[in-house]
């Protein structure tokens, strides 16, 4: 394998069901590392993937082997790994691991057909989000990393119901319909793809508010793997410990129903995990630096850091709660780790030349 001056492509995965918020997981990622992703220039307008400096976020759904009418015709949905070509996207996501640039396919989400492929360059850093980032195992190993977004079914319904009524003109029964219908599948292929993350994001209605049903107020975790190579968990005020905090009072605003943070270790499939929740939303988005203050590990590279990201962006949903927060700290810690990998590389090369 020839390694290009500046390292190996680093891998990340991004799992989760489409409407659960991995553009905006995305847009907030770039954004960390410094400046925002675009669709190819010049290519065709209906490409999936964006291009930062550091950065190409690959959507899966390029690796539909069966397109709509192909679906349609044999009565599977595309969350069915036979709607799907694993081996392609094995030897694409191997390929610019690789350095080497690939044609990839491009799905057109407007006609729902196969269009012509886009060239895609070795990136410092590919993403390839979508239903199945975790789903083969020869795939899985290509990634450096990986994330999976876990969002409740009545939350689920809430966000649907939000882009597909108000911006695609669907209509409640059949978003309805619609959500009932991939729900085997979804069960079957996609969920299962949580064991294998290094990080989940569980987005779950409040439980501050007794018997919510509006799905506003939002509890999410952060479920972080212990003993992933280059990544550390996470932490409120003292490593390893079980702590509730509800951190408003003097420093923080809160309105009903305020804020409750929860950390604490657990276990999850089985794996070591380290939890760290957050139930509740900001009252004014400027005083997270509190919060900020009180967490550690969190891979910033100086003070302030997270609450600066959170302000830069509190026009991107989630981010007066724990979504915006997680995904945010999320992206910190993919820089962090990505940072480590080449690093790590650059010793290697030093060690080798040394040798020689
Ligand atoms: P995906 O890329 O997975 O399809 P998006 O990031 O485009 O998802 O989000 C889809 C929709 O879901 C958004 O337009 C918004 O209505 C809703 N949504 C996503 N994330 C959040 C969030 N954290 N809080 C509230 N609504 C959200
Ligand atoms: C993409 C999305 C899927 C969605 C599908 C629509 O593949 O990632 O989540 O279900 O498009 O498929 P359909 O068969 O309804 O055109």
């Amino acid at each position: 394998v020839c390694k290009g001056a500046d390292g190996q492509t680093v891998v990340i995965g991004l799992a989760a069901d489409s409407g659960c918020g991995k553009s905006t997981f995305m847009r907030r990622l770039t954004s960390v590392f410094g400046g925002a992703a675009s669709p190819p220039k010049g290519g065709n307008p209906d490409s999936n993937t964006l291009i930062s400096d550091t950065t190409t976020v690959i959507c899966l759904d390029d690796y539909h082997s069966l397109d709509r009418y192909g679906r349609k015709e044999q009565a599977v949905t595309a969350l069915d790994p036979r709607a799907n070509n694993f081996d392609l996207m094995y030897e694409q996501v191997k390929a610019l691991k690789e350095g080497k640039s690939v044609e990839k396919p491009i799905y057109n989400h407007v006609t729902g057909l196969l269009d012509a492929p886009e060239t895609i360059q070795p990136p410092k850093i590919l993403v390839i989000e979508g239903l199945h980032p975790m789903y083969d195992e020869r795939v899985r190993d290509l990634l450096d990393f990986s994330i999976y977004l876990d969002i409740s079914d009545d939350v689920k319904f809430a966000w649907k119901i939000q882009r597909d009524m108000a911006e695609r003109g669907h209509s409640l029964e059949s978003i309805k319909a619609s959500i009932a219908a991939r729900k085997p599948d979804f069960d079957a292929f996609i969920d299962p793809q949580k064991q294998y993350a290094d990080v989940v994001i569980q987005v779950l209605p409040t439980q501050l508010i007794p018997d919510d049903n509006e799905g506003k107020v939002l509890r999410v975790r952060m479920v972080m793997k212990e003993g992933v190579q280059y990544f550390e968990p996470v932490y409120l005020f003292d490593e390893g410990s079980t702590i509730s905090w509800i951190p408003c009072g003097r420093k923080l605003t809160c309105s009903y129903p305020g804020i409750k943070f929860f950390y604490g270790p657990d276990t999850y499939y089985g794996n070591e995990v380290s939890v760290l929740e957050m139930d509740g939303q900001f009252d004014k988005l400027d005083e997270l630096i509190y919060v900020e203050s009180h967490l550690s590990n969190i891979s910033t590279k100086f003070y302030g850091e997270i609450t600066q990201q959170m302000l830069k962006h509190a026009d991107f949903p989630g981010s007066n709660n724990g979504t915006g927060l997680f995904q945010t700290i999320c992206g910190l810690k993919i820089r962090g780790v990505y940072e480590r990998i080449l690093a790590n590389q650059k010793n290697a090369t030093t060690l080798e030349s040394a040798k020689a």
